[in-house]
Formats: structure tokens, sequence, C-alpha cells
């Protein structure tokens, strides 16, 4: 498949429906991805970026179908990540000679993953590339999300090849922004924000801030997942700006992993406490055990406050919840509040555990959290429903 998004340029990546964990286990693709490359002929002809490793035969003979290989003057390779430089080893074994563009960094990314001395060529903020009619303009974009991660700006057709950011796992084959259902789209993207772009927040807020201080003319932004934005494609970038910026809704999140339901108990009992203080605040309860991780995740970011509960295993606290917490720690959410809950049976260390692990992660903590022995009786339930109440009124 490959189609063209203009005159110059064509699309010839890959669409990978089956993809359902990327970056090993750590991110869900419950809709798949893509792996978007992109041809430009104009007086000279460029490559931009390429598919990840499994699919390194079927892009080069597409590629092959496409064009003569040996035209291709320039490869520009944004980011090393093995899913868009993976058919790099193959494409160069036929056009070994062929420069590749790429950020000092990405030179040694792509040595370190590949070991290869191809004939790099290394570019910063602000380098040109004159191909014919068009100009290309290299933007590093330093830790979005990787130290070589940089975008590539088109002059004439006015399109921003913006790599991870923007991006979505999110396989369609309408490919275009106005032509997929909005829920959807709007879903993969902000998850994609949460769960990979959330700790560099103050970097996508400054490097938004000097792309539009070019004012360049932008009819579409080329991501190198999913979508294209074609439609009002400022539209995503004003959702950037907006993720960037400690992001909140009215929403307060219940985290809990339970063995014998007491600690669920308690869940629900907070649940209405909160509620019953702020009926207009949406709260959502999971089983972190039971539930994607990367979905809560992206719960955790839309929401003001959240609570974390676990029964007391071992001294410790149950594994879906340690490796939440662990997510968030990475994370570094901003401006979140927080508060600890959990059942036990003798030694009852969950909760202080929790409330550590939250400080850990810089959450403000607003309250003592709260224990429950054994199986929550009516005095417990009504002491849970007191909690919630008075987190409610900490927002
Ligand atoms: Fe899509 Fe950071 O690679």
């Amino acid at each position: 498949m490959s189609f063209k998004l203009t005159d110059k340029v064509t699309w010839v990546g890959k669409i990978d429906w089956e993809l359902r964990t990327f970056h090993g286990d750590e991110y869900s693709t419950h809709k798949g991805s893509s792996y978007n490359s992109y041809l430009i002929r104009d007086e000279k002809t460029v490559l931009i970026d390429t598919v990840w490793g499994p699919f390194a035969e079927e892009f080069v003979a597409n590629l092959k179908k496409e064009i003569d290989l040996n035209e291709i003057d320039y490869i520009i390779c944004q980011h090393g990540e093995v899913d868009h430089s993976g058919a790099l080893p193959l494409l160069m074994k036929e056009i070994p000679d062929t420069p590749i563009y790429c950020t000092s960094n990405g030179v040694k990314i792509l040595k370190g993953h590949y070991h290869q001395d191809w004939n790099f060529v290394e570019v910063k903020t602000g380098d040109t590339l004159d191909i014919g009619e068009s100009t290309l303009t290299f933007v590093e974009a330093r830790m979005l999300h990787w130290p070589d991660s940089m975008m590539t700006y088109m002059s004439g057709d006015n399109i921003l090849f913006s790599n991870d950011a923007f991006g979505q796992h999110y396989a369609s084959d309408l490919m275009y922004n106005d032509l997929v259902d909005q829920c959807e789209l709007y879903q993969e993207a902000i998850k994609y924000y949460a769960n990979i772009l959330t700790p560099f927040s103050a970097l996508v807020t400054n490097k938004i801030k000097e792309v539009l201080s070019l004012n360049l003319p932008l009819n579409m932004i080329a991501t190198s997942h999913g979508i294209i934005w074609r439609d009002n494609p400022a539209q995503i970038v004003e959702k950037y700006l907006e993720w960037a910026d400690a992001y909140q809704e009215n929403q307060v999140t219940i985290v809990y992993d339970t063995m014998w339901n007491c600690t669920k108990r308690m869940a629900e009992a907070i649940a209405e406490g909160i509620k019953s203080v702020s009926p207009d605040t949406t709260v959502k309860l999971y089983n972190a055990a039971e539930t994607d991780k990367n979905d809560i995740i992206t719960q955790l970011f839309k929401s003001k406050a959240f609570l974390f509960g676990s029964s007391t295993v071992n001294k410790g606290i149950m594994n879906a919840t340690g490796g939440l917490l662990e997510m968030i720690r990475g994370l570094g959410f901003k401006k979140k509040k927080a508060a600890a809950f959990g059942s036990y049976g003798w030694s009852g260390e969950s909760v202080a555990i929790i409330e550590e692990k939250l400080k850990d992660a810089k959450l403000e903590v607003v309250q003592e959290g709260i224990k429950v022995l054994w199986n929550p009786d009516e005095e417990a339930i009504e002491k849970c429903i007191e909690f919630g109440k008075n987190f409610a009124m900490k927002l």
C-alpha cells in the first residue's frame, strides 16, 4: 500500500493491524499502529524514516515498486528507535552510500543499534536541505521523546513531518484525521501523550512555542504513527499545549488491588463519600490487576486527584498496584492530589508504603491514609465514606 499526500509526497509506510503491545509489553496498542514513512520527489528524492524491523523486507519490496532505490538522494532518519529505523540495515545493503541525515545523537543511536558506519550527515535546528522547489528545514526535538528526536518541515507543501510527536497508536486505512472516528482518534492521541510524553511536558511546551514563533504555514502534520493531521492541523498542537500544562479534568480516579474484596469495598465506600460532596465530579474505579495499565495511566492523567488502595500482602503491597505506582513515579504527573487506603489482617503495612510511593512520585498526599482490619463492617464503611468526603473537600 502507498498513497499520495500531495503531488510530491507519498506515504510508503506499514499499517500494523496486529500490534497489541509496544515498547516490549510496556504500552498496550488495542487498535494496532502504523509506521509512517514518506517519499518526497522533487528535483531530489528523499525518504523520511522507515518502518520496524519485522516489516523491513515488505517495506523495501514495496519501495522498489514505487521507485528505483538508486534514485533516492537522501534518507532522513528523524529518530533512531527501531520502530522507525528498523528497515535501514536492509535498505542500506541496497544503497550503501546514500547519505543519512540525522542529529548527532541520532548517529550515536543508529551506530549503537546497527554497528554500521553509514554515510551520516549530522544536522541541527535551522539547517536546511534544498531539494528543488521545496526546502527541508530540520528542527531538533531533543527528548521528545529520545535524545535524537527531530522534526522536518517541508516548504511549498507546508508539511511538518513530526515523527513521534502528535502521533497515535491507531491503525486505520483512512489515514487522515478528518476521515476517522474522532473519539477513537483522540482516545489514542491522549493515551499516547499520557503514557509517553508526560515526563517531557515542559519541553513540549517550549518546543511548540519555538516552532510557532517561526510563523510557518502549516497544511499538514505528518506523524510517524497513526493518522496524518490535515484538517485544521493546529488542533492537535493546541491539545498538546493543554495536555502539557498539568492537564486535569474534574475527575477523581480510584485504583485498587484486592485479595478478598475488602479493599474493593473500601474503594466503593470512598467513591460514595466523594460523590456525596462533589456530585459533578466524575469518579472512576479500576481494579489494577484487572485493567490495562496504560488505560489506567490515561485516566490518572485526566484526573485532578487519585487514590490508591491495596491489601497488605507479605508486609507489602500487591504487585499490580506496585507496578502502577512505579509508572507514576517515572511519568512525573504535576499538580495532582492523592491519598492511600487498604485492608489488612495482621501487620498492615500497605497504606504507609503507598503513601511513601505517592510522595516519591511528587504527588500531594492531602490526608493520612485509611486502614481497615479484615472485612470492613458498617462502622468501617462509614469511616471510608467520611474519608471520601474529606478527600473531596480538599480538592
Ligand atoms: Fe515511534 Fe520513539 O519511536
